[in-house]
């Protein structure tokens, strides 16, 4: 089979692999019928995550039809259609009973990571009971691709952790695919006003669309001059940083209103400071969280009733033979006006 090989920082190729087989008797192996890129990719692809070795293939996300089971796995037959969790989990382990998918004592955060990925033709998927979502018939399985990783992130690290209730002011920091899916369920409990703020006009433009009450271009003005003149001088109840960088967790403890929660998304490579001397007496509540994805099949639901179409992130189509030039795109989101690029198999 063909999959997209990590060989080192700024090195990949579309290169013939074996095809994966069963390993152990809860695995399965999935036909990939579409996949897609993740910021956290580019970072495997600058050298950041060295966990990553030469060789393995990448990719976390994506769709597909199962093809063969182990004799463990009991919920999926061959032939069905199936989600591809970001997050591998037993279901069976103490984090998995406390619903931490991600800290999973035999899983967590391992495809496309520490095992094979879904940016190939055919990937294993180990716990597979756990660990896949079936598809209803008659699902748009492109929209479906969201619920892999940014949905749930957006939704459990982003909305759930920082308690977002009718009627707050949330501000979102990054408006890449994870803060716009943020922006997408943040609506799920009405607050009053949702500040997208980014360096991006193309993507805060696209937040307008779906959603965002006002936004704030931080790099042409100053965004905490500019929440403090919207909330007379109060701050947001809820602000959510999903971007990965010092300055971004800084703003939001700079626009934090008392009581209010700060919930971080983005990965961090660099130690941020904690201004505790202008907290300590603020009641705020600041919480960290690698995605579980299981509100997974709550949130689709939700894309099936349409309450949210995560389809309309799509902004570039491939072929997965052609993944080298959706990388390309991706890696270039401003140049290219990219969301999410969907390869096809
Ligand atoms: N906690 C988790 O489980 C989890 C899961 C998936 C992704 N993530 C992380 O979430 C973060 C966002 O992911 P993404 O895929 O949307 O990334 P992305 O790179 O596509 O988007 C980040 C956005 O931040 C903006 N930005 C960059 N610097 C900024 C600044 N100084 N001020 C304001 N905006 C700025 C960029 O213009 C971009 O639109 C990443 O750090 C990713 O690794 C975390
Ligand atoms: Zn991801
Ligand atoms: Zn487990």
């Amino acid at each position: 089979m063909k999959a997209l090989v990590y060989h080192g920082p700024g090195q990949k190729s579309w290169e013939e692999k074996p095809k994966p087989g069963l390993i152990s008797p809860s695995d399965a192996i999935v036909k990939i019928l579409k996949t897609t890129i993740c910021g956290t990719d580019l970072h495997i692809m600058k050298g950041d995550v060295p966990e990553v070795t030469d060789g393995r293939i990448i990719g976390h996300e994506g769709v597909g039809i199962v093809e063969e089971v182990g004799t463990g796995v009991s919920n999926f037959k061959k032939g069905d259609h199936v989600v591809i969790s970001c997050i591998t989990s037993c279901g069976k382990c103490a984090y998995c009973k406390k619903g931490m998918y991600s800290h999973c004592a035999h899983g967590g955060w391992i495809l496309g990571h520490l095992i094979d990925g879904t940016q190939a033709e055919y990937v294993r998927i180990p716990h597979a009971d756990n660990s896949l979502y079936a598809i209803p018939a008659g699902s748009d399985e492109e929209a479906l691709v969201m619920l892999s990783d940014i949905l749930p992130t957006g939704f459990e690290c982003g909305v759930l952790n920082g308690q977002v209730k009718p009627g707050d002011v949330v501000a979102i920091v990054g408006a890449g695919p994870i803060g716009i899916a943020t922006l997408l369920t943040a609506q799920f409990y009405t607050p009053a006003e949702i500040i997208m703020i980014d360096q991006d006009d193309n993507r805060l433009e696209v937040a307008k669309k779906f959603g965002a009450t006002q936004t704030i271009n931080s790099a042409a003005e100053n965004a905490v001059e500019r929440i403090m003149n919207l909330t007379d001088n109060i701050g947001v109840d809820v602000a959510i940083e999903a971007v990965g960088v010092p300055e971004t967790f800084e703003l939001c403890q700079e626009i934090i209103a008392p009581g209010g929660h700060i919930a971080n998304i983005g990965v961090h490579g660099k130690s941020v400071c904690l201004h505790l001397e202008t907290l300590w007496s603020k009641n705020i509540t600041i919480t960290t969280r690698l995605v579980d994805t299981v509100t997974s099949p709550m949130l689709l639901k939700t894309v099936q009733s349409k309450k949210i179409e995560p389809a309309k992130l799509i902004t570039h189509h491939f072929r997965l033979g052609q993944i080298i030039e959706a990388y390309d795109t991706f890696g270039n989101a401003a140049k290219e006006k990219a969301l999410k690029v969907i390869l096809s198999s």
